[in-house]
């Protein structure tokens, strides 16, 4: 069955607010019911009051009239209370199911899905369904049942002016489901227009500073104001034939009043038609229109939703990771003995949209052979695209396609819980996210953790000087993904996030390649008293980050190049003596210039 996995947890949630929606149900119910009733009060006053100059039966109608009128409100009130409340919850469930969704699924998926389009399927898509599953299906019963319980009523008056007008009413219901199937694709290009201008507004406020690089904020008006144009001639040609729709339907209402009223007026002379049962389906047909109108709209909302539902269902039909948090934290995990990457190939998942361009085709990672050994500190180096990364990500259960085998402690990797591998890795990423909240927060992580281990970790790292600069300190609050602080500053807070984990392998991915020299020996120097017993991975760019390593691994577009000692690769003459002696020269450059430098600022001073 199709979107069955939508189905299915649509279902579910309906079924866990049932009793909202059957109450909505049943109170929108006893207001259509009302509504039919109270033209008839009026009709019966006309004809039998009214005629027969009966004041206190008049007074008792106007009476009964105002109490339902009354009534009507306080359930029209109960009504829209109770259809948000569920239209609320099942949103809200409904997005909580999405969102858990995404979040687990596998990284894969995040390099193929931009993440616009994600938080659409929770906010765009999440809301056309709730607009649909609430409003829109209780409007539609309800509509149907006032345009029956009319018709009912007014056959029991006058079957003649009913069949008069049925065939009108008829043709309008269809008209308008014929005009809004025709209008339909025009309103999913109007969409596209807009969803182009978000992405615009977002990617142009986004790269605003390099706009202003390169004076390029014409490039983005002009962009923007092609949509603009486009939008422009879209929404003017909807409001026209959103006008022709009003229009023609007003006009077929007043030709259906004016037909009752002709031939209604022709039957009372007659005596076969009182002046109430006119007057009761000139206030009938107005009524129709209503609900008319709605029905066919209703018809958008539901496209809208068939759409949705199919794209959440892509959501749900992503692959997750699966991760067995309670199990996993009970079997705990320790490492004994060695890490183990044998005969391993590796390259990232090819997304359909990308199959026919050949990108993503080429190895990442090919016959990687290597191991670490329990207390050992490894450095990585290699150029730009080399596969470093890769390795950290393999290891982290971020990608599980590979070919070969990754053993830790002789189990194959893909047997061991993916909460369990990443509660004794503590990896220190080459971007770093920071979330809007405090730098505490962002330390610590929602864990039992407190703020006097992030003080004592500060203290033993020699990193007090850096956050005194902070306003208020741990407490100051970081602006979205730390854009109010250094990325020196975001290296350090996340290398306090794993140091105070203090987890039994560490991950360095170019953790200190923004950090000036001096804190960068400053952190070292404390780390290595850390990493003493523990298992670390470094990669470097800087190869003076990997001097006390035992072992360094040379990668060279997705190949294991060369692996030793920092001695034994230097004898070797090869590949990463090439890197070392680059280094050097760079480093060698770097300081005559610094020693230019500071004899040019003591000159000045001087
Ligand atoms: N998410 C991804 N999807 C597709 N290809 C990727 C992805 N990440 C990396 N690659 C490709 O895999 C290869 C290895 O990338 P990797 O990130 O491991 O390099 P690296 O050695 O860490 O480079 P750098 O020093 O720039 O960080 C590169 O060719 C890169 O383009
Ligand atoms: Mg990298």
């Amino acid at each position: 069955m199709k979107n069955q996995k939508t189905k299915k947890i649509i279902l579910f949630i309906i079924k866990n607010h049932f009793f909202l929606l059957l109450s909505s149900f049943i109170v929108m119910l006893l207001t259509t019911a009302i509504g039919i009733y109270m033209p008839i009060i009026v009709k019966d006053a006309i004809d039998i009051n009214i005629s027969m100059k009966d004041t206190l039966g008049l007074a008792k109608k106007a009476e009964l009239f105002l109490v339902l009128l009354f009534i009507l409100s306080i359930l029209t009130y109960l009504s829209v209370y109770l259809t948000e409340t569920f239209g609320q919850k099942f949103l809200f469930d409904l997005k909580r199911y999405i969102f858990s969704h995404i979040l687990h699924c596998k990284m894969k998926i995040f390099d193929s899905n931009p993440v616009g389009k994600l938080i659409a399927r929770i906010e765009s898509d999440g809301e056309s369904l709730r607009e649909f599953f609430t409003s829109s299906v209780i409007s539609i019963i309800s509509d149907i049942v006032l345009c029956f319980g009319m018709i009912l009523v007014l056959f029991k008056f006058s079957p003649l002016l009913t069949l008069l007008i049925l065939p009108v009413i008829v043709i309008i219901f269809f008209f308008s489901f014929w005009f809004q199937r025709s209008v339909a694709p025009f309103w999913v290009i109007l969409r596209k227009i807009n969803s182009t201008l978000y992405g615009y507004y977002s990617d142009f406020i986004k790269g605003h500073d390099i706009l202003r690089l390169f004076n390029k904020f014409s490039w983005a008006f002009h962009k923007i104001n092609l949509s603009f144009n486009k939008k422009f001639i879209n929404e003017l040609r909807g409001e026209l034939i959103d006008a022709i729709y009003y229009n023609s339907l007003q006009i077929f209402e007043a030709i259906s009043i004016s037909v009752v009223l002709w031939v209604g007026l022709a039957g009372n002379i007659s005596s076969k038609v009182s002046i109430g049962t006119i007057i009761l389906f000139a206030t009938y047909i107005k009524q129709f229109f209503g609900p008319i109108k709605n029905l066919s709209s209703q018809f958008q909302i539901f496209q809208r939703a068939i759409a949705s539902i199919e794209r959440i269902d892509d959501v749900f039909n992503m692959e997750t990771e699966e991760i067995n948090e309670s199990e996993d934290r009970e079997k705990g995990i320790q490492f004994k003995d060695r890490i183990v990457f044998s005969q391993l190939s590796f390259k990232y998942p090819i997304h359909k949209d990308d199959e026919d361009t050949g990108i993503n085709n080429i190895y990442a990672l090919k016959d990687v052979n290597f191991e670490i050994n329990k207390g050992e500190k490894v450095g990585i180096v290699g150029k730009t695209g080399s596969g470093k990364t890769t390795i950290t990500a393999l290891l982290l259960k971020f990608y599980d396609e590979y070919e070969g085998s990754i053993k830790v402690d002789d189990k194959e990797l893909c047997d061991i819980g993916t909460y369990q591998i990443r509660s004794l890795i503590g990896a220190v990423f080459q971007d770093t996210f920071l979330f809007p909240d405090t730098i505490l927060n962002n330390i610590i992580l929602d864990s039992q953790l407190t703020e006097n281990d992030v003080l004592k970790a500060i203290d033993i790292l020699g990193l007090k000087a850096i956050f005194d600069r902070f306003p208020a300190g741990l407490q100051t609050v970081l602006k979205d993904d730390g854009s109010n602080i250094s990325s020196g500053e975001k290296q350090i807070i996340a290398i306090l996030r794993i140091y105070i984990r203090d987890p039994q392998i560490f991950i360095f991915d170019e953790a200190t390649s923004s950090i000036d020299n001096n804190t960068e020996t400053l952190i070292y120097d404390a780390l290595k008293k850390i990493l003493k017993d523990k298992t670390a991975i470094i990669i470097a760019h800087r190869l003076s980050t990997i001097d006390f390593c035992d072992k360094i691994l040379c990668f060279h577009e997705g190949k294991l190049v060369e692996s030793g000692t920092k001695q034994q690769l230097l004898l070797i003459n090869g590949y990463f003596k090439k890197l070392y002696m680059n280094y050097k020269r760079e480093e060698k450059f770097e300081e005559q210039n610094n020693f230019v430098y500071n004899e040019r600022i003591i000159e000045t001073q001087d």
